[in-house]
């Protein structure tokens, strides 16, 4: 890859480059990847100044893209700290057939640690630019901030910082820099660190001291990076952010800004519905986590309202209806009806979802948080809105609201249809339940495992997050009530056969999708008018689908038959 000179203009002052001559120039050399010759908007710029400059890097884009060829042409989005000029400037670098991303003007904003800016200018970048297409941050060359901009979705980066910090003697490392001569050790394992001491890098004649230094700052820029990608597979990326920007003051400041709603809005479209490892709590800011922030929203939409009286419980082990489970018997047996709520650090949990993700999977001090923090405090204020909260210990104080025989709904029916409502959307429990329902057990962990309706096989529940597998007969349940889109990937006509045999879903066969999907969601298959082809699993969201020309957009899991 090769950058066209845009950022040496800004360093060093005008330098005399034609913008066409320079890409021409790159394609003739070999590059697999050139940049255009974008203008390198400043902070501190007008937003008049901005646009212009956005502009002019819009118009050489287009005609950059005529003389690329073969080679990969990176168009860089602008705007200055104008987050509304990002996003225009992403969409309409997006419409053309660029190849790659890099989010530029944004080294002055990390020099001067402007990390709530630097955040602002990704997340608007980000919301401009096709989710389907790699995004490169310009000059980002601290791992400090890897981790938080990987998360935010870039995927690249490129910077001289190991040899530049090496030249005054700095050693990079996952927490921040240090002069070496502030070092009385080398607090790291590198090939580098491990085979000379303290005193012998400090000894070594200036050019060779600068070449171990650089290697030290590029192996612990390196150790970053694949800690990130484990961080991925594994899916704790956000524990690892969290954790990181301890690091740093103003880093952590700027974790601020991702307690924003419409922030956490956006980056809770692209978070998968459960993880592989559960969810460890890091601070308050594991509160405001995508992941907390849709379980929060769901349970807030599908059970706030359900009874007017709810029975709390604190904070306990887990599983948390084992934890109580002759409590909640005495109370279900008199009140069937009542709400029974655990006061969790991670917002109200009814008692039916205890096995689902995060609300089990999940390590969190058991403190009374909710009652120090005032964002959870919102959280159950509007949860409980005007119902009459008791504690379990004060449950005498109510008095019995006598219920007939048949309003008792098994606890076991009950869990699956608050589970079904909350993966699936409300209204799905009482869908998929509405035949003869039986269920089998799993005679080892006594759980849930496999839901017959009318003796057909209807859902399965996974042990490993407590989230249901959609059985072709549930698909048709759902499919039969939830009208289109609805938790559905609508396929274009050709690729129906390939999904009749079973074959996944690639993502360029998809004509729509459901926008409420997320990736790792349980979806229904149709084709463009709606015929139920079969059930399977996204691998992405809506976005995604439409935006990726290549790989898979649904595993498929049955196809339908009839
Ligand atoms: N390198 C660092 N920042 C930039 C930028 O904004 N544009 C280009 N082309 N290269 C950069
Ligand atoms: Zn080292």
């Amino acid at each position: 890859m090769t950058d066209s000179g845009t950022f040496q203009s800004y360093m060093y002052g005008d330098i005399n480059i034609d913008p066409y001559e320079i890409v021409a120039f790159q394609r003739d050399i070999g590059c697999d990847v050139g940049t255009i010759l974008d203008i390198f908007g400043t902070p501190d710029q007008t937003k008049k100044q901005a646009k212009k400059g956005i502009d002019i890097t819009i118009e050489r884009a287009k005609k950059s893209i005529n003389i690329k060829d073969s080679m990969k042409l990176a168009c860089p989005v602008q705007g200055s700290i104008y987050p509304d000029l990002r996003t225009k400037c992403a969409q309409e670098l997006g419409e053309l057939n660029a190849d790659f991303f890099p989010i530029g003007g944004v080294v002055p904003l990390m020099e001067n640690q402007r990390y709530s800016d630097l955040i602002q200018c990704i997340i608007a970048a980000k919301k401009g630019l096709p989710p389907g297409k790699p995004v490169h941050l310009f000059g980002a060359g601290h791992p400090l901030i890897f981790p938080m901009a990987v998360a935010l979705g870039c995927d690249f980066f490129d910077s001289s910082a190991y040899v530049k910090y090496a030249q005054d003697d700095r050693l990079i490392f996952y927490w921040g820099t240090e002069k070496i001569d502030e070092l009385t050790e080398l607090p790291c394992s590198c090939p580098i660190c491990s085979h000379y001491s303290i005193s012998e890098i400090k000894n070594q004649e200036k050019s060779s001291r600068i070449n171990l230094i650089a290697k030290h700052n590029l192996y612990v820029s390196f150790e970053e990076i694949r800690k990130i990608r484990n961080a991925i597979s594994n899916g704790n990326l956000w524990e690892m952010v969290e954790r990181r920007s301890h690091s740093n003051p103003h880093l952590l400041s700027a974790m601020k800004l991702l307690q924003s709603k419409d922030i956490k809005n956006y980056l809770e479209k692209y978070e998968p519905i459960s993880k592989k490892k559960a969810l460890f709590y890091t601070g308050t800011q594991t509160l405001h986590r995508p992941i907390v922030h849709r379980s929060q929203q769901r349970v807030q939409s599908c059970f706030s309202q359900i009874n007017k009286t709810i029975i709390e419980f604190e904070e306990t082990k887990k599983p948390y209806s084992q934890t109580y489970s002759k409590q909640i018997q005495r109370i279900r047996k008199k009140n069937p009806l009542f709400s029974i709520i655990v006061k969790s650090p991670l917002g109200p949990v009814p008692i039916e979802l205890d096995e689902t993700y995060p609300f089990a999977q999940s390590v969190i001090p058991i403190d009374p948080l909710v009652e120090q923090n005032e964002y959870l405090k919102q959280i159950y204020h509007s949860f409980y809105k005007d119902a009459t909260v008791v504690n379990w210990r004060n449950i005498s104080s109510l008095s019995t609201i006598s219920s007939s025989d048949n309003e008792y709904e098994d606890f076991d029916i009950r869990r699956i249809r608050y589970v079904a409502d909350y993966q699936f959307g409300k209204g799905a429990g009482d869908i998929l339940l509405k035949g003869k329902i039986r269920f089998v057990k799993s005679k080892k962990t006594g759980k849930i495992r496999n839901i017959y309706s009318d003796d057909k096989h209807v859902l399965s529940m996974r042990a490993s997050d407590g989230f249901f597998t959609l059985k072709i007969e549930g698909g048709r349940l759902l499919h039969d009530s939830f009208l289109s889109p609805l938790i559905r990937v609508i396929v274009f006509d050709d690729a129906v056969s390939f999904i009749r045999e079973g074959k996944s879903v690639f993502a360029k066969f998809i004509k729509d999708a459901d926008p409420g999907l997320r990736p790792f969601d349980e979806c229904l298959i149709v084709d463009e008018t709606d015929s139920f082809l079969g059930v399977g699993r996204c691998l992405l969201n809506r976005a995604e689908m439409l935006s990726f020309s290549s790989g898979v957009g649904v595993k498929t899991r049955e196809s339908n038959n009839i």
